[in-house]
C-alpha cells in the first residue's frame, strides 16, 4: 500500500492510472479537490478496490496520522500542491499554505508514523517529494542545464513555495533521518492537463476560435516531458533511488513557447482543420508578459539515467501528437473543467473579452 497525495490532479492521476495498470499494490489517494483536482481523471479506476480516495488536506495532521495508522503504507508520494505560476502571482496565500505549511504538517505526521515502525518497515519506508525545476531559477541562453547541485534561486511565489518545501524535506532527512527522495522535474504535458497551462490552453482556445495568448515575445524556453515519462521516472526513483538524494527529471526537449504553439497549430491544422480552411496560427495573440517571467529552464537528467537507468520513452514530436489527439477525443472532459470557477480565472488573467 502506498499513500499518494494530490492524485486527482494532472500528474498524480496519471501516476495512479499507470501504477494500477502495472501493479496490484493498492493506493490511498489523499486530495483536497481544489479547482485543479478532478475525480473524472480517475474514472477508469472508479469502483476498483485498489484505489481508495479520501478527500482532505495534507495540512490536516490528524487526518494524515489516522490514514497512516489505518493503512500502514510503505511509502508516501507527495504531489499535492498549488501548481500554477500565474495564480501564485495573483494570490500567493494558498501557495504558502499548501506548499509550505501543508508539506510541513504532512512531514510531521509521516515522521511520527515512521518513528513508530518496526525496524524492517522503518528502513524500507520512503517519502518521495515531487518538485520542480523552477526552484533553480532562470537560465541564460548558453548556460548549462540545471544539475542537482544548481543553487536554489526561485523567482515566483510558486517556485519559492516549492523551494521551501524541498528544504523542509531535506531537513527532515538530515535532522530526523526520515528516508526521503526528492525529484525536480521540468514542464509536463499530456492527458488530464488542466487548461490553464500553456499546452492545453492553446489546444482548447484554438478549437474554440479564441486567441492563443503568447506572453511577451514568446521566446521563453521550457524543457517538455510527456507526463507518462515523469510517472515512470518517479516509479523508478521510488524503487531504487538512494535515500536523501535529489533526482532531476527531464526530457532533453527545450523549446521556445512560440515554437510549441506553432507545433500545436500545425497538428490541429492536420487533425481538426478550421471550418474556414485558415491556419490556427492566425489566432496567435501577443499579450502582456508574466511578471518576473523566467526566461529559460533546462534539465540535465544525466544522474537519473546513469544511476537508475531511466530514460523518457517519448520524444516531443510523438508525445505532443498523442496529447492533441487525446484532447480531441476528450472534449467532454475539457467542457466539464472549463465551466464555473475556471471561467472566472480566465476573465481575471486575460480580460473578459477572451474568457
Ligand atoms: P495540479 O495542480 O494539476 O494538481 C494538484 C493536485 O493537488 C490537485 O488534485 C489538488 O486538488 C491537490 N491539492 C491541492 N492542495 C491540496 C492539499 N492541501 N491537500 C491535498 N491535495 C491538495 O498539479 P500537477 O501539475 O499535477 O503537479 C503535481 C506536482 O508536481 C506539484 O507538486 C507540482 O509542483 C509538481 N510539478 C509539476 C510539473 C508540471 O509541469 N505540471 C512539473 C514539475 C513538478
Ligand atoms: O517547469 C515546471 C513547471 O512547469 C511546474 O513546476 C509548474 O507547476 C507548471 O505549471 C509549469 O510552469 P510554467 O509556468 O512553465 O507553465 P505554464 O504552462 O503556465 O507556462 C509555460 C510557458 O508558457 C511559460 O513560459 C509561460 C507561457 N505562457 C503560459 C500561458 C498560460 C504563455 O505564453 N501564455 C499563456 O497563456
Amino acid at each position: 500500500m502506498i499513500l499518494i497525495t494530490g492524485a486527482a490532479g494532472f500528474i498524480g492521476s496519471n501516476f495512479v492510472l499507470d501504477w494500477l495498470a502495472q501493479s496490484d499494490e493498492p493506493v490511498i489517494n489523499l486530495d483536497d479537490l481544489t479547482y485543479a483536482g478532478n475525480l473524472e481523471n480517475l474514472a477508469a479506476v472508479d469502483g476498483d478496490s485498489r484505489h481508495i480516495f479520501v478527500k482532505g488536506s495534507i495540512g490536516d495532521f490528524d487526518l494524515v496520522a489516522k490514514l497512516l495508522a489505518e493503512h500502514q503504507p510503505r511509502a508516501v508520494v507527495n504531489f499535492a500542491a498549488e501548481s500554477h505560476v500565474d495564480r501564485s502571482i495573483h494570490g500567493p496565500e494558498d501557495f504558502i499554505q499548501t506548499n509550505i505549511v501543508g508539506t510541513f504538517h504532512l512531514l510531521e505526521a509521516v515522521r511520527a508514523y515512521w518513528g513508530g515502525l518496526e525496524s524492517e518497515a522503518k528502513s524500507g519506508f520512503r517519502f518521495l517529494h515531487v518538485s520542480t525545476d523552477e526552484v533553480y531559477g532562470s537560465l541564460a541562453k548558453d548556460d548549462p542545464a540545471f544539475t542537482e547541485n544548481h543553487r536554489y534561486e526561485p523567482n515566483s511565489p510558486y517556485s519559492a513555495s516549492k523551494a521551501a518545501s524541498d528544504h523542509l524535506v531535506r531537513a527532515y532527512h538530515h535532522t530526523y533521518g526520515l528516508p526521503v527522495l526528492t525529484t525536480n522535474c521540468s514542464n509536463n504535458y499530456g492527458p488530464f492537463h488542466f487548461p490553464e497551462k500553456l499546452i492545453p490552453l492553446v489546444i482548447h482556445n484554438a478549437l474554440a476560435g479564441k486567441p492563443l495568448p503568447i506572453y511577451g515575445d514568446g521566446q521563453q524556453i521550457r524543457d517538455w516531458l510527456y507526463v507518462k515519462d515523469h510517472c515512470s521516472a518517479i516509479r523508478r526513483v521510488l524503487e531504487a533511488g538512494r535515500v536523501g538524494e535529489v533526482y532531476n527529471i527531464g526530457g532533453w526537449n527545450e523549446k521556445p513557447n512560440l515554437d510549441v504553439v506553432h507545433t500545436l497549430c500545425s497538428i490541429l491544422d492536420d487533425l481538426s482543420p478550421r471550418a474556414d480552411g485558415k491556419p490556427y496560427v492566425e489566432q496567435i495573440t501577443y499579450v502582456t508578459d508574466r511578471p518576473g517571467h523566467d526566461r529559460r529552464y533546462a534539465i540535465d537528467a544525466t544522474k537519473i539515467e546513469r544511476e537508475l537507468g531511466w530514460k523518457p520513452a517519448e520524444t516531443f514530436e510523438t508525445g505532443i501528437r498523442k496529447t492533441v489527439q487525446w484532447y480531441l477525443d476528450n472534449q467532454a472532459w475539457v467542457a466539464n473543467v472549463t465551466s464555473g470557477a475556471y471561467k472566472n480565472w480566465v476573465g481575471k488573467q486575460y480580460g473578459d473579452k477572451n474568457a
